[in-house]
């Protein structure tokens, strides 16, 4: 059985400028202490106009966080008002880039398409993907949380080779737990994981779906995190209301006691 380290990704949405960012960051490492670092990763995903100051901050105090981003482009370049291309994430150390958030699906119309050629965009600038998937409460009741959910995957893991998928990490964020307060049981949060490792064993074979790290989103805080990430399919969280206060995102972080 292959050992996962946890990933615990800070998804801070359109929040915090950088100078708030840096107080943020600065705070969360002082909360947590180093040893924790051994058994879990911990990735900070702040908004585009801060990322530069949390590489400078990460890097000249040696901070044990990696560096994310919400969301790119999949062209290196050219005529496309307002998007960041994944070769200017690569040169700021860009180590995991978010994409196919369900925001981003709904909010900005990216299609299945579009986030399957931007998995391959990232892994291109050998930065890793943290390929988002879920469902709304509709799907969930109609009974097709299942169809929804692997579907994005397939489509996301297209033209990625073996080796690649095993390195890469799926977060699994149903719709309606996204910022309401409301989080799967950690029953449902394994199955659909579960589920998932299952596709990806499919897709691939045993030890990319073993390698392969998957993460649980959808209003995950300290208090809940210890049951979510004690599931055999639960590899991580993606977190984003809670990891905007340094002291709840160090419970999280802190999950394992
Ligand atoms: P919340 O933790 O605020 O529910 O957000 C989850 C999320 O969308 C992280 O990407």
């Amino acid at each position: 059985m292959t050992t996962r380290t946890p990933l615990i990704s800070g998804n801070w949405k359109m929040n915090l400028n950088h100078f708030e960012a840096i107080q943020t960051v600065q705070k969360l490492h002082y909360l947590v202490p180093k040893q924790v670092f051994e058994g879990v990763e911990v990735s900070i995903h702040p908004p585009f106009t801060d990322i530069r100051s949390i590489q400078t901050l990460i890097e000249s105090e040696d901070l044990d966080f990696s560096l994310g981003a919400q969301h790119c482009h999949f062209e290196d370049s050219g005529a496309f008002t307002g998007e960041v291309s994944p070769a200017f994430l690569a040169k700021l150390n860009t180590k995991y880039v978010i994409c196919g958030h369900s925001e981003r699906r709904e909010v900005f119309g990216e299609t299945d398409e579009m986030v399957s050629k931007k998995v391959l965009a990232i892994l291109k600038y050998e930065m890793t993907p943290i390929l988002c998937c879920g469902e709304t409460l509709d799907e969930r009741e109609a009974g097709d949380m299942e169809a929804k959910v692997l579907g994005q995957i397939e489509a996301g893991l297209a033209g990625v080779s073996n080796e690649q998928i095993a390195s890469l990490v799926i977060a699994y964020e149903p719709i309606w737990a996204i910022g309401t307060g409301k989080t799967a049981t950690a029953e449902d949060a394994q199955a659909a994981c579960a589920a998932v490792r299952g596709k990806v064993r499919e897709m691939a074979d045993d030890a990319t779906a073993d390698s392969v790290r998957i993460q649980y989103g959808g209003s995950v805080k300290g208090g809940n995190a210890p049951e979510l990430m004690s599931q055999p399919d639960i590899d991580g969280a993606l977190v984003g209301g809670a990891s905007l206060d340094p002291d709840e995102f160090a419970r999280v972080i802190q999950f394992a006691g």
